[in-house]
């Protein structure tokens, strides 16, 4: 059976970058590829590299679950689970660490740029999260792992230490492929629009979530930074403000860039910005409205109650698996 997996972190709301970016995207492929079984999970072992107050890492774990189905996840058709409730996830990580070299883990540049914001110490964990984050991957054997464009370089490495494991145990893991979609691997900040848009930020302006209501969205689209030339043209480069609203136009809209210019060739900045607010308003609305409904339901806990019995199964054959190879403990 081909797999596909991947992961979120419970950081914050889920916000319209990581929709566009990999939400939206996964849940096209379920649609899209019958013959594949599908992997999502709540990377709650990963978000704790950071300290987190309990109430809102259960908090955030239950609302990104909840979201994930709203926004059109079928749980009959993805196996949905939280990653610390499948504990293959943390072993399998120590035996990766021991496959996985200093230089290479300080080479990352989400570490270094986590590890310098940090003004408390940067604990073990942010530094060896690439290898739990190739455990997360590796233990399924996916075929491909959708992901934004930030994540590249974790799935590179993830392909570094899964050539290295099978060359040094006898070919044990699948070495998977990113999927990183042309349109919307990164949607920036709409207050900096050369960095991208993340549910870490501490200013919220800089995003907008999924949750938020109806004038919040319009303001923050309002208020979004473009430039002074007042023209809808795309040219991430040159003008990296209106083309990532248009980029975010074009994935809600499904219209390609030029379709944009053309509808908005003799129009400025106000009408653009309107009619995109109300285009986002207009996604979000049926996604709240089921999130509603599902937050307190039995129904979410059923869903990762199936989530974990089948990424269990699966996860811990292959430990086990690679710790007969290694010669740990007794032969299984
Ligand atoms: P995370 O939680 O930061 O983001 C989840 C997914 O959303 C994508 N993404 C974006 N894409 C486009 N534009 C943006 N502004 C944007 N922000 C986020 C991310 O690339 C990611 O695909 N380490 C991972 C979680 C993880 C994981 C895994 C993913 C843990 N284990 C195994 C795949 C496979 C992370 O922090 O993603």
């Amino acid at each position: 059976m081909k797999r596909i997996l991947s992961g979120i972190q419970p950081t914050g709301s889920l916000n319209i970058g990581t929709y566009l970016g990999s939400v939206k995207n996964f849940v096209k492929l379920q649609d899209e590829l019958p013959d594949y079984e599908f992997f999502i999970f709540i990377a709650d072992l990963h978000a704790i590299t950071v300290y987190k107050d309990k109430q809102e890492l259960r908090k955030l774990i239950r609302e990104l679950a909840a979201l994930y189905i709203a926004c059109g996840l079928r749980p009959e058709r993805v196996n949905l689970f939280i990653q610390s409730e499948v504990p293959a996830h943390a072993q399998m990580a120590y035996l990766l660490q021991c496959n996985a070299y200093i230089g290479e883990l300080e080479r990352m540049t989400q570490y270094k740029d986590k590890s310098k914001k940090q003004e408390t110490g940067v604990t073990v964990g942010l530094f060896t999260y690439p290898t739990l984050m190739a455990a997360d991957i590796l233990l399924y054997d996916p075929d491909f792992v959708p992901v934004g464009r930030d994540q590249k370089q974790h799935l590179e490495l993830t392909r570094d230490i899964a050539q290295r494991v099978n060359n040094k145990y006898n070919d044990i893991f699948t070495v998977p492929e990113p999927l990183i979609a042309e349109v919307g691997a990164k949607i920036n900040s709409l207050t900096d629009p050369t960095a991208k848009m993340s549910k870490s930020d501490a200013n919220e302006k800089s995003r907008i979530n999924l949750l938020d209501p109806e004038h919040i969205i319009k303001k923050r689209i309002r208020s979004a930074v473009t430039d002074s030339l007042g023209t809808i043209t795309y040219d991430p480069e040159k003008r990296p403000g209106i083309s990532n609203l248009m980029t975010i136009y074009s994935l809600i809209g499904n219209k390609s860039f030029d379709e944009i210019e053309a509808m908005y060739a003799d129009k400025g900045y106000k009408e653009f910005k309107d009619d995109l607010g109300e285009l986002i308003y207009q996604e979000l609305k049926p996604i709240q409205d089921r999130y509603n409904e599902l937050i307190n339901s039995k129904e979410l806990d059923d869903i990762f109650d199936k989530g974990r019995d089948a990424a269990y199964k699966v996860s811990q054959k292959k430990l086990f698996k690679l710790m007969n190879r290694i010669g740990l403990g007794r032969k299984r």
